[in-house]
Formats: structure tokens, C-alpha cells, sequence
């Protein structure tokens, strides 16, 4: 359970505590320690502070080589160019410090010193509506930052912040109740496709007679104000339609492999309760004015195109409460019940400004203090392969489910195709979990305010940087360690490394800094790519060493010992973004 610090911090601070003796003022001062191909590391410190101490550089360079003897960590040290010190790690410390990270569960990776509470808004769709890519994204990123933080210690709490309130549901109620059947059809029972063409069909059959009847349009805006008055035969009918799209949400959400759990569920209808209140406080403030009926947050610098003032808009005038009301008052419950630290928000970018002026409102009305952090994480755009946002020939938005099964039915062809043997079971499982990795992998390798490109050819390509490749190093090694028999994986500190060994060594060291720093800066991609170098780490290791038929034993025994380490590594990691790692592929 100990965490195992990285060579690098350790020769970070060898390298600092030698910048300290050699120049006593420069206590504390950074030594710019980075990986280096010339070397293991480079330390680019010492240029500034010769400029600072007004020493030469080499010289400075020259006396604090000589405060880094070779010993069990550092093998050599060596002052090149201008005062640049290239530091090589001893063999023994690489093997040394791995088998300190093999010993424990986590792998070595370090607890957050101080763990806080942390509210994720993330996987918010909207009821009586189908899903689309972008709530893939905050799906897929959301949970990769919850499992992350989970797992650094954090108390993580979900918030699923789903749009199940609006003046629509006027309209789709009302015709429920002109038309008690549109929602059960008996030819169409069970499952989450279902519940939606039924959610569908009643949206579009109540959406023509809103368009058409204006006597209908007067019976729905009056079912509006029934449900804000909380009648019963309103309410009811409300809840069947949530529960119906959740019903859909739900099977979406057992495709892509994530966890949503009822209780988290707490979408815009939940704050209802306190929508008045947190007016009445705002504009008893003076936070917000009412500007021709509405009630109104002004800020100096957002403007719209005509230079006017764009305010939030937080009651409309007809008294409507509206998304920024629920979301202030939803922060309102996450800082003063839920005692967040933290509020994360993993929300389309097109979204910012929503954001911006939502947490600068609640700022001045002193429910975020300097105490919570509230974050939007934004998402970029998911685009067709022709850079246009994506969306089918007719011009509509692709349906979630149909784009992870062609997903699923793609990784079934490259499966197949790597492992024609198996049975029709067989290949299905690993499909699953292939295509939806693929997916996942696909959406939290980019780094998350970009847009991507959906291309599925790509993102399931046994080569490049997709999470098949990641999942067939991770099934590789499982069958070397299958194969091994008699032979175990055992660290063996004593034995020298080749250059493919110390590579993939240092990789694997890497792997708590990586996740500490991923879960700092809420980066998934970050864990992403270290996995990718870690994999081809892996690949160049294995090409270069034959590691069941190395020259003797305790080569053998290494070489697994490694290989082992590098499958947990990738099986941790891959399981840190939501991605399955299969034993076999
Ligand atoms: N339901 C919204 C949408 O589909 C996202 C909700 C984001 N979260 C929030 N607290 N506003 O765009």
C-alpha cells in the first residue's frame, strides 16, 4: 500500500539538493529535470541559475556534477553544452524501484495528499430525447475523470444533471392525456430502442397538433403551469415519460460498459424546490435587476455582436424558470448540502459561456467562495470525416446506439480475422469489448477541448494509436506469461539492462506521476498517451528480447517480471479511462 516515489522525483531531489550546495541561495530552485534522449534525464537548471549568481555556466555546471557521485541511483553524470547535466540511472535502481511498484496493489501509484469532495456533472441527456455524440463524450470523459479521482482517493459524487423539465413536457403530457396510448404499444414492449421509438412517436405526434392546433398549444401551455404546481395526474405522467427514457438511457449506458447509478440521477426538475428562493436571494442582492420583466445578471465584458450587454437570464418574463435558474440552484445544493470542494463540469464547449456567467453569479452571490473550485471541462465537437460536425446524409444526427453497434460489428470483423478459431460467443464478447473500447479510447485520446473525428476504420485499427493496439499488448503479455510455465516473473536487480529494457523500465516508473498529474489537471488524454508509449515500449522490448528464450534463467525470470508489470500497468490504466483489457484477443 506504500506508494513508490518515481525515479524521477528521486533524482529531482538529488539534483536539487546538489544545485543547494553548490550555490547555498538557490535553495529551492527548480532543476529542470525532463526525460532525454541523450541520457535517462536532462537537467537544464543550472543555465539559470549561473545567470542569476552571475557564475559561469559550465563552471557551476562542473561543481555540481561533482556533488552527484555515482551511487545506487545515478550511474553517471555528465556536463555537456552550455551547463546542461545529462544523468543516467543505475540498472539496479530501474529494477530496484519497479519491484517496489510490482509489490503493491496500486501499483505504486500515490493517494492524494489531501482529499476533498468532488461533484462531476457529467452524462446529462435529455428525457423524451435521443442521445447524441456529445453526450457520448461527457459520458465517456465523465466517467474516466470519476474512476481517476476515485482512485487518487477523492470523494467522488455523481450528478447526472439530465434535462427532464421544460416547458416541452407541456405539450408531451397533454397529448398523453388526449391520447392515454401513445406510450404502450404491445407489439414494441421491453428494451431501451423501444421505449425510445415510443418516446419518439409521441414527440412527433404531439409536436404536429402543437404545430397546427392553436387550441392545443393553449391546452399545453396550461399542462405547463399544472406541472409546476406539482398536480398529481400531471406528475404522473411526467414521471412515466422519465421513466421511459430512462429505461433508454439505461441501455445505452449498458452498451458503452458505464455505471450509471439511479441515485445520481439528479436532473434540472430536482432543484424545483429552490428555484424561487435562489431568485428571491439574487435579487434581494442586487445580484440580479429585472431588465422588461425578466430577471436579469449583467456582467461588463460579454456583449453580444451589437456591443449590447447580454445578461443571464434568470427568470423570463412570463415567470418561466429556465436552465441557468436550475444550475444556479444546483450549485447552491452541491456547495451547501453536498459540501463540494470541487464542482466539475463535463459539458460541451459551445456551452462556456452558460458556464462563465453561471459561476460568476453565484460568486457574487457568495455560494462559490474561495474555497470551491467550480470547473468547466468543455468538450470539443464530434465530426464526420468530412470535418463538418457529424451528422447522417439526411442531415440528422446519428443515433448513439446505431454508432456503437457498427462500432461492435467492425471490432467482430478484425477479431475474427486475427482469431478465426473461436466460437460465435467468443467472438461476440471481444467484440464488445474491442468496439467500445475503440470508442472510448478514440474520444479521450484527444485531448478534450478538441473536436475529433468519428472514424471508425480508425479507431479500430490493430496499428496507430487505438486502444486495440493497447488491448493486444495486454493479451500478448497475458499469453507469454500463460506460456511460461515453470518459469515466474522475478525482479533481478543484479542483472544489466538492455536498451529496449531500461526504456520500457523507465516508461513503467512513469506511471504515478502520470496519474497524479492526469488527475490534477483532469487530462484523460494524458493517461492515454502514456499508455501508447507504454504499449510500444512494450513492442520494442519484445522485439528486441526474446524473453522466454533468453540466455539464462534469471534473464528469463526478469524479462517476465517485466512483461508482467507492463500488463498491469496497462490493465490499471486501461481500466482508469473505462476500457476493458481482455486476456485474450
Ligand atoms: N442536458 C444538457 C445538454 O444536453 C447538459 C447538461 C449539462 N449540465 C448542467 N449542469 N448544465 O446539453
Amino acid at each position: 500500500m506504500a506508494s513508490v516515489p518515481s525515479l524521477f522525483a528521486s533524482i529531482q531531489q538529488r539534483v536539487s539538493a546538489a544545485l543547494t550546495a553548490a550555490v547555498p541561495s538557490a535553495d529551492g530552485a527548480d532543476p529542470l529535470l525532463r526525460r532525454s534522449d541523450r541520457a535517462d534525464f536532462q537537467a537544464n537548471g543550472v543555465l539559470g541559475l549561473a545567470k542569476k549568481a552571475k557564475a559561469n555556466p559550465r563552471e557551476l555546471g562542473a561543481a555540481v556534477a561533482e556533488r552527484l557521485p555515482a551511487d545506487e541511483l545515478l550511474a553517471q553524470v555528465e556536463l555537456s553544452g552550455p551547463g546542461f547535466l545529462n544523468l543516467t540511472v543505475s540498472d539496479a535502481a530501474i529494477t530496484g524501484n519497479l519491484a517496489a511498484r510490482a509489490a503493491d496493489d496500486r501499483l505504486g501509484v500515490p493517494s492524494t495528499d489531501a482529499p476533498g469532495t468532488t461533484v462531476i456533472d457529467y452524462a446529462q441527456p435529455n428525457v423524451a430525447k435521443e442521445m447524441h455524440v456529445g453526450h457520448l463524450r461527457s459520458s465517456v470523459i465523465g466517467d474516466a475523470l470519476v474512476r481517476i479521482l476515485e482512485f487518487r482517493g477523492e470523494r467522488v459524487i455523481r450528478r447526472h444533471h439530465i434535462g427532464d423539465w421544460g416547458t416541452q413536457f407541456g405539450m408531451l403530457i397533454q397529448h398523453l392525456i388526449e391520447h392515454p396510448h401513445e406510450l404502450d404499444h404491445p407489439q414494441d414492449a421491453g428494451g431501451g430502442d423501444a421505449a425510445m421509438s415510443r418516446l419518439n412517436r409521441l414527440y412527433k405526434a404531439s409536436r404536429a397538433v402543437f404545430d397546427s392546433d392553436e387550441a392545443f398549444k393553449e391546452r399545453a401551455r396550461r399542462r405547463v403551469v399544472d406541472l409546476q404546481a406539482g398536480e398529481p395526474e400531471t406528475m404522473a405522467l411526467w414521471h412515466r415519460i422519465v421513466d421511459e427514457s430512462k429505461i433508454y438511457f439505461n441501455s445505452v449506458y449498458a452498451k458503452l460498459d458505464i455505471d450509471i447509478h439511479d441515485e445520481d440521477i439528479v436532473g434540472e426538475s430536482a432543484y424545483n424546490d429552490l428555484l424561487v428562493e435562489t431568485c428571491d436571494l439574487l435579487e434581494s442582492s442586487g445580484v440580479a435587476v429585472r431588465s422588461n420583466g425578466a430577471l436579469c445578471v449583467f456582467f461588463d465584458d460579454i456583449k453580444g455582436k451589437d456591443g449590447e450587454p447580454v445578461p443571464l437570464i434568470v427568470r423570463k418574463a412570463d415567470g418561466g424558470f429556465g436552465y441557468a435558474a436550475s444550475d444556479l440552484s444546483a450549485i447552491r445544493d452541491r456547495v451547501g448540502v453536498l459540501d463540494a470542494d470541487t464542482i466539475l463540469y463535463v459539458v460541451d464547449a459551445r456551452q462556456a459561456l452558460h458556464f462563465k456567467m453561471v459561476f460568476e453569479t453565484a460568486r457574487r452571490a457568495g455560494w462559490l467562495t474561495e474555497k470551491v473550485r467550480a470547473l468547466h471541462l468543455p468538450f470539443g465537437t464530434v465530426l464526420g470525416k468530412d470535418g463538418k460536425p457529424l451528422k447522417t446524409r439526411a442531415g440528422e444526427s446519428f443515433r448513439l446506439e446505431d454508432l456503437l453497434d457498427e462500432a461492435v460489428e467492425r471490432a467482430a470483423a478484425v477479431v475474427t480475422e486475427k482469431a478465426p478459431d473461436l466460437s460465435a460467443a467468443e467472438v461476440a464478447e471481444r467484440a464488445q469489448q474491442v468496439g467500445i473500447g475503440a470508442i472510448k479510447y478514440a474520444d479521450l485520446s484527444t485531448s478534450m477541448g478538441r473536436d475529433y473525428a468519428f472514424d471508425l476504420d480508425r479507431m479500430v485499427s490493430l496499428t496507430g494509436d487505438t486502444s486495440v493496439y493497447l488491448q493486444y499488448a495486454h493479451a500478448r503479455i497475458r499469453s507469454i506469461l500463460r506460456r511460461a510455465g515453470e518459469a515466474a516473473p522475478k525482479a533481478h536487480p543484479e542483472l544489466p539492462l538492455a536498451p529496449a529494457e531500461r526504456a520500457l523500465g523507465l516508461q513503467l516508473d512513469d506511471f504515478g506521476d502520470t496519474v497524479a498529474a492526469v488527475a490534477e489537471g483532469y487530462e484523460p488524454h494524458k493517461l492515454a498517451s502514456y499508455l501508447y508509449g507504454l504499449a510500444s515500449a512494450f513492442t520494442t522490448f519484445y522485439d528486441q528480447c526474446p524473453v522466454l528464450k533468453a540466455e539464462d534463467p534469471a534473464t528469463v525470470e526478469n524479462r517476465l517480471f517485466l512483461s508482467d508489470l507492463t500488463g498491469r500497468t496497462l490493465h490499471q490504466g486501461m481500466s482508469l479511462l473505462g476500457i476493458e483489457a481482455p486476456e485474450r484477443l
